[in-house]
């Protein structure tokens, strides 16, 4: 198994108002190429922060991240990265907005053309490449926002509650489209949410941050397989089993939270 993502004894702290906030501390985590894990936590146990420091945008205090073999150092440029905020911008249009990760990395204009194209229609947008972000629902802007991640095909995303946003149904069509991309195109995924089912449906492991500083606390393997029906997935046993389990990890680290 090699390891896409190699996360070892990563410590972070902020300095806020004075005060120092240890906001992870002592994780080790190893994730293999093409593996779809899912970080769940209660909110400020540092989940962004590591998906910052995995996408190079920070810089961790101790301990050291690789990312294909190699020592995350500034900007990754290697990973497709969807944060909390989609970066589409309203005044270009979706084809446009598709192709603005391909222009920074140099990509010709007749390729560009081709690629975005191609990427709409992976996400079911084919036709809507002319119109404007305003002109779309939610799920279609979220889509545009997919689209652009994947554009210039990079083999690791990472998603910040990507579909936080959305209505309860939404999110399954979008959980559901995520799939079939990934099953076509084997990317390395890691997809933070606050929702636990989101992360059963979707993930291969769940990994569980204990509330601040976070840690690892568990990391559970579900035991579902790969071709899942997004919308039927939790009434298998399977689902059962893992969603508990990760539940009866999660509960008090939530309690805990709540109450500081
Ligand atoms: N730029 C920052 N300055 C100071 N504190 C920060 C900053 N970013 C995050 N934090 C703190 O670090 C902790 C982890 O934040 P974050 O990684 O956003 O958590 P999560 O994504 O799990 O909700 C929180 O307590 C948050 O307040
Ligand atoms: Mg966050």
């Amino acid at each position: 198994m090699t390891a896409s993502i190699a996360i070892s004894a990563v410590r972070k702290s902020y300095v806020s108002r004075g005060r120092e906030i240890l906001a992870l501390d002592r994780v080790d985590l190893d994730i293999a190429e093409g593996e779809f894990v899912a970080f769940v936590g209660p909110s400020g146990c540092g989940k962004s922060t590591l998906m910052n420091m995995i996408a190079g945008i920070l810089s961790t205090e101790e301990g050291r991240i690789t990312h294909e073999g190699k020592p995350v150092n500034g900007i990754n440029r290697n990973v497709g990265y969807m944060t909390q905020q989609d970066a589409v911008l309203p005044w270009r249009t979706v084809a446009e907005n598709v192709a603005l990760p391909l222009r920074f990395h140099g990509m010709g204009a007749a390729a560009r053309a081709a690629r975005v194209t191609e990427m709409l229609a992976a996400v079911g947008l084919e036709g809507f490449g002319r119109s404007f972000p305003a002109e779309l629902s939610g799920g279609m802007r979220k889509r545009v926002a997919l689209a652009q991640l994947l554009a210039y095909e990079p083999r690791t995303l990472l998603m910040d509650e990507p579909f936080g946003a959305l209505d309860a149904q939404l999110k399954l069509v979008m959980q559901e489209q995520l799939l079939a991309i990934w099953r076509a195109r084997r990317q390395t995924v890691v997809f933070v949410t606050h929702d636990l089912a989101e992360a059963v449906t979707l993930a291969q492991r769940v990994v569980v941050f204990s509330g601040r500083p976070g840690r690892i606390k568990q990391i559970e393997t579900v035991a579902l397989p790969e071709e899942r029906d997004v919308f039927r997935v939790r009434f298998l046993p399977e689902f059962e089993v893992a969603y508990t389990r990760l539940w009866e990890a999660l509960a008090p680290e939530i309690q805990r939270g709540a109450a500081a």
